[in-house]
């Protein structure tokens, strides 16, 4: 069946990703990317598939609610995978307006759009909203983040994520729209920008500069492959239910250090250096304020009903993440000049 699918923040890491796959995988389906490009937007992350006949770029900020409208009238879209947001924890720590004003109110503008555009016939149209698993807090040494797991966000990022959580199921409740949320661990891969913990730690490992691990380093994250978290996406959107959430995770939970570590000995591998070089670099610095302890997701509904399941194992996803570093260099080069610079200045500096 032929749909007309808008994927937000389309040209980031893991929207990237999606796009890619739905623009291959459903040559029948009109696939636009509507994305403002702020620093982690990159449509070179794209370049591959942006003449695929069935692929449109859409430059639009979706707090311009007017702007956002506009499109949604323009193209009639039948469903929205969002995923557009401002995404690094450390960044909604030194500036939260912008991550209340993207991940909340743009949101809200999404909602009121297909709102208004549906008007109330909901008949194959659904609401993708593409969250994280910090909207429920930090764990202790045991359990897992299950579905029912009540909110308990403690970042402002996490914060956000969870308000625009709420206002999707209260557009669901309130209005009848058809939605979907999915809440992911940590990702990992290809074109994820090098603020996050692993591609900044490749870059400085290549580049021999310190690499700065917060606090005592024994924080625990679930690691899972960009490319598997996008197949998940693409099996929720076409099979999970109305009105249901569903948790996905990598069944890989590291402590920052152990997964330092699996890194620093990759890296002398790949780059002929002595075991052991890398982890010289290791540093510890002043600890991320409000750090979240330990986030494990269950992920055993998504398994069950739907099906999915990780496709690779963490050794093998890491090699892969560290062999297209290595061999993107200008990838890496292009997107950690000008802003980036005074970005790392500021946060490891103090
Ligand atoms: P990212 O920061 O790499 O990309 C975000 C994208 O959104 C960029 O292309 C950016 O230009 C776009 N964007 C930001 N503000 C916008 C605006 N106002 N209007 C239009 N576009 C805008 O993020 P990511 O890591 O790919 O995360 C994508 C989504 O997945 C986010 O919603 C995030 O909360 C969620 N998520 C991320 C992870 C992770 O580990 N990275 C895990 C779980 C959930
Ligand atoms: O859990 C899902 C979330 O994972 C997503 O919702 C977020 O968008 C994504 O950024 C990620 O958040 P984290 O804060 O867990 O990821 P980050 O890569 O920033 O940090 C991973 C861990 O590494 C965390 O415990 C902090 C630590 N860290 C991070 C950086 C950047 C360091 O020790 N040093 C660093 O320099």
């Amino acid at each position: 069946m032929s749909k007309k699918i808008v994927i937000t923040g389309g040209a980031g890491f893991i929207g990237s990703h999606v796009v890619r796959l739905f623009v291959n995988k459903y040559p029948n389906y009109q696939i636009f990317n509507l994305d403002c490009l702020t620093y982690a937007g990159n449509l070179e992350n794209l370049k591959d598939i942006q003449k695929a006949p069935n692929y449109t770029f859409l430059k639009a900020d979706i707090n311009d609610a007017q702007q956002i409208n506009k499109l949604f009238e323009q193209h009639a879209f039948d469903a929205v995978i969002h995923l557009a947001a401002e995404s690094h924890v450390d960044r909604s720590i030194t500036d939260p307006n912008a991550f209340i004003q993207t991940n909340v109110m743009g949101t809200a503008n999404l909602l009121n759009a297909a709102k208004s555009l549906w008007k109330n016939d909901y008949t194959n149209k659904r609401f993708y909203h593409v969250s994280t698993d910090e909207v429920y807090g930090s764990l202790g040494e045991t359990g897992f983040f299950l579905e029912t797991t009540p909110y308990d966000p403690q970042s402002p990022y996490s914060a956000s994520k969870a308000a625009s959580d709420h206002l999707v199921r209260a557009y669901g409740n309130t209005y009848h729209m058809p939605f979907v949320i999915t809440n992911c661990s940590n990702n990992y891969g290809q074109n994820q920008f090098p603020e996050k913990l692993i591609p900044l730690f490749i870059h400085n490992i290549k580049n021999n500069k310190s690499l700065p691990v917060y606090g005592d380093g024994k924080y625990t994250r679930d690691w899972l492959y960009v490319v598997d978290h996008a197949r998940a996406i693409d099996t929720v959107f076409h099979s999970g239910k109305d009105g249901e959430t569903y948790n996905i995770g990598g069944f890989n939970e590291w402590q920052n250090i152990e997964l330092i570590h699996l890194l620093c000995t990759q890296m002398d591998q790949k780059l002929g250096r002595a075991a052991g070089t890398s982890a010289q670099l290791i540093t510890y610095i002043k600890d991320r304020p409000g750090h979240d302890r330990r986030y494990a997701i269950d992920a055993t509904k998504i398994k069950n009903e739907l099906g999915w399941e990780p496709s690779v194992t963490f050794e093998e996803g890491l090699s892969l993440t560290i062999d297209w570093y290595l061999e993107n260099e200008s990838w890496l080069n292009n997107v950690t000049s000008g802003q980036y610079q005074s970005y790392y200045e500021q946060q490891y500096s103090k």
